[in-house]
């Protein structure tokens, strides 16, 4: 029998940058320092940085090739012709807003097309999508699938809507409804992906309600990869033949090309229909720029338009996810509460169930990240209670999210496997002494996307000793 080879980085190193360790003293100093937010400390103390997938990877060099022959004119430059030709080329969508990264695109579409007494569905808002439709007057309103509740099953589309929800939700609030959005993948989610055929249903009852379907595309290949990989009808495809399918079936997108525009800034809002794009394009001049650059360099109109070509390769494709799936696949084994399946961009680790001993008010995603930090130099990311900071509607009091995550967002084409071995041994290590790992307080902060500013307190709240 031939054994079968192992997926290898498609690529080979050309410029590195150096990492520096710090000591556990050290650190513990920093985390102090920085009041127990990682988005406080200093690059400079992180070894291994899983806190974003966005903006974080390395580029190719024939992104830096177009970046030295990038245009800077104002009105017209070359770039903005080479990016336009690459969103025409693999979205199919007519109108192209450059921005200068998601949440700008999300703030020129909400401020258009929302306002107060209406409702956005969404599989599920990422927070400043959310924040985004909130500051017009709107309700975004979350309507994730029944099974992306079990984090350990093996449906392979937890990112899918909740149809029945969704076609109850355009039935009561007709005619206040502006758009529909479809999160590919489903970052707040745990990175699952939406399958093809939902998005075809989401569609049919957009049509049937007569609402427009925009999709925030940050990670549209990887969502398709995934769809060819468990879509039964969809296997053998290629991926840009599913990316094809998949956005034929909008009216819009919004995309933050810090993630599979594969470079460090950048975005864009892409829209079929005339009359809106001249509306958007008015509002881009007041707040981002001209029409031809929005908030966008000449250089990164062509790192990105060079990005989403390359993103959309096969072998980088099978790599990274073979990459993500590696180390998904050892913490599973070894018991370590994780997300399943593999999402495309981040290992998700289920802290309600990694910490059982803290309620979601010690903010167990918020103490194992403090913990990941303290034990190895690895800053990671709550995705939980605290990010999500829900309130009741009547009495403002705080209300739990429905899952506790802490994610490992994994920076394109960045780190190694050896690196990756690094990360699974730390996340081993904490979940050995995990009965020891005290919870959080907020001790300050602010009230709108509270997670990255506030001051934390460490409560003493432990597992009970095996006698008590
Ligand atoms: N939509 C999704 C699904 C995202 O994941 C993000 C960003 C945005 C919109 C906003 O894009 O940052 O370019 O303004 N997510 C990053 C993350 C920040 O870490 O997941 P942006």
């Amino acid at each position: 029998m031939t054994r079968p080879l192992p997926i290898i980085e498609p690529f080979r190193i050309k410029s590195v940058e150096p990492l520096r360790m710090t000591t556990h003293a050290e650190r513990v100093e920093l985390v102090r320092a920085a009041h127990g937010n990682l988005f406080l400390l200093a690059a400079e103390d992180v070894l291994i940085d899983l806190l974003t997938d966005s903006g974080t990877g390395a580029m190719s060099s024939e992104q830096w090739a177009a970046i030295m022959r990038a245009d800077e004119s104002y009105a017209g430059a070359r770039s903005y012709y080479r990016f336009e030709a690459s969103v025409h080329e693999i979205f199919g969508l007519e109108h192209v807003i450059p921005t200068h990264q998601g949440r700008a695109a999300e703030h020129l579409l909400f401020q258009t097309l929302t306002g107060p007494g209406d409702v956005v569905p969404n599989n599920t808002h990422f927070d400043t999508t959310r924040a985004n439709v909130e500051a017009t007057g709107a309700t975004a309103l979350d309507l994730p699938c029944a099974e992306s509740h079990d984090m350990e099953s093996d449906f392979p589309f937890k990112g899918d809507m909740d149809l029945p929800a969704l076609e109850r939700c355009l039935a009561e609030h007709a005619g206040h409804v502006p758009l529909v959005m479809v999160t590919i993948t489903n970052n707040a989610g745990g990175g699952q992906p939406v399958s093809l055929a939902c998005l075809r249903a989401v569609r049919a009852l957009c049509d049937q309600a007569g609402v427009p379907l925009y999709i925030d595309a940050c990670r549209f290949a990887e969502n398709a990869y995934l769809i060819r990989r468990r879509e039964p009808d969809q296997r053998g495809r290629p991926i840009k033949d599913i990316v094809h399918d998949m956005f034929a079936l909008a009216d819009g997108c919004t995309m933050s090309a810090k993630k599979e525009g594969m470079a460090n800034i950048g975005g864009f809002l892409a829209v079929r229909e005339p009359e809106l794009a001249r509306e958007l394009r008015a509002r881009l001049v007041v707040t981002e720029g001209f029409p031809t650059y929005g908030g966008m360099a000449g250089r990164d109109l062509e790192a990105v338009a060079q990005g989403l070509r390359e993103v959309l390769d096969e072998a980088y494709q099978e790599y990274r996810h073979a990459s993500i799936r590696y180390v998904v696949e050892h913490l599973d084994a070894a018991g370590i509460p994780v997300v399943l399946p593999a999402g495309g961009h981040a290992i998700f680790l289920d802290a309600g169930r990694f910490l059982p001993h803290l309620g979601w008010r010690q903010y167990p995603g918020q103490a194992l990240a403090i913990e990941l930090y303290l034990e190895g130099g690895i800053r990671s990311c709550e995705i939980g209670s605290l990010m999500r900071n829900a309130r009741d509607e009547r009495t403002g009091e705080e209300l739990p999210a429905p899952q506790e995550l802490v994610r490992l967002a994994i920076p394109r084409r960045t780190y190694t496997k050896s690196q990756m071995d690094y990360v699974i041994e730390i996340v081993r290590r904490v979940f050995e002494r995990r009965d020891e790992v005290r919870g959080v307080e907020i001790e300050s902060g602010p009230e709108v996307l509270r997670h990255f500013s506030a001051h934390f307190r460490r409560v003493d709240v432990r597992a009970p000793a095996p006698s008590a």
